[in-house]
């Protein structure tokens, strides 16, 4: 007989925020404001909310670029900071180093070791449907589509469980934005990474996200609404078809009009 106090233990949420609390001032109202919320690895959590709503703010805080003034943000206990990639809306590629030597980052300050690195580099480009050739090209040669998909291939080299990623796709033409909208989504779930994605997009928010969160102007959580659909439906052409993402666009746009309006 199992004995009554036998438990499973729960694997560790990739993120936990809890109550927290910040504000650029003082004596200022916080821009966070008693924020909750947690990420499982292999999730998806996207944030919409009002310009200004304290979206890239929370961002930098589970980043570690800002403290707090209350509340607590834990990271997985096995990772650390280090392990966390931050993805921009522009690419953060050094004009000056081609693709090659941006890419070498990892290996130059993330310690990773060269094979490791060659051999995932090579995966990667695979994934995201980059040539070997862009290598030896400078940051200005290529297009917006590739130079952000180097930018997230730069990030991936230091093998992050945890991305952030701050409108990564909101300069791209629509074709390009659904494709790598699709190879990202398919990298998160193979590879169990946790994703946590501030858009002003709803359409990109309902097919790429497990929860999506709607932020008010008080810096608090004022909607999380789980996004469920079939593995099968979870491609970006084929969920733009589906009745339920009409449904779930017209129950996120009333929810993000009430926020907007406050
Ligand atoms: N470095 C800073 N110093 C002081 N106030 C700041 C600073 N950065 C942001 N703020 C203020 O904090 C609030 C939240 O800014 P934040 O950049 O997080 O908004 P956001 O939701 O990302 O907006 P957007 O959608 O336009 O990117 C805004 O009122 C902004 O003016
Ligand atoms: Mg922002």
């Amino acid at each position: 007989m199992v004995s009554s106090d036998f438990q499973i233990e729960k694997p560790a949420s990739a993120l936990t925020i809890s109550s927290l609390s910040f504000g650029y001032k003082k004596e200022s109202k916080p821009v966070i404001n008693d924020l909750s919320l947690s990420v499982e690895a292999g999730e998806i959590v996207s944030i919409l909310g009002r310009s200004g709503c304290g979206k890239s703010t929370l961002l930098n805080l589970i980043a570690g670029l800002m403290t707090p003034l209350s509340g607590e943000i834990r990271i997985d206990q096995h990772h650390s900071r280090c392990n966390i990639g931050y993805i921009f809306q522009e690419d953060a590629l050094m004009p000056w180093r081609t693709i090659k030597k941006n890419l070498a980052l990892a290996q130059e300050i993330g310690n990773v070791p060269k094979e490791l690195w060659q051999a995932s580099l090579m995966e990667l480009l695979k994934r995201f449907h980059l040539d070997e050739s862009i290598l030896d090209s400078y940051p200005a040669q290529l297009s917006g589509g590739m130079r952000q998909r180097v930018s997230i291939i730069q990030s991936l080299l230091f093998n992050p469980h945890l991305l952030l990623l701050d409108e990564p796709f909101a300069a791209l033409d629509f074709f390009t934005k659904l494709r790598l909208e699709g190879e990202f989504y398919s990298f998160i779930k193979d590879t169990s990474k946790a994703a946590v994605l501030v858009t002003h997009d709803i359409e990109e928010a309902i097919a790429l996200s497990d929860h999506v969160l709607i932020l008010n102007n008080r810096g608090s959580i004022e909607a999380n609404i789980p996004i469920e659909f079939e593995d099968s439906q979870r491609d970006p052409e084929v969920i733009r078809g589906v009745n339920k993402f009409g449904e779930y666009y017209q129950l996120i746009w009333q929810q993000l009009k009430s926020v907007i309006s406050q």
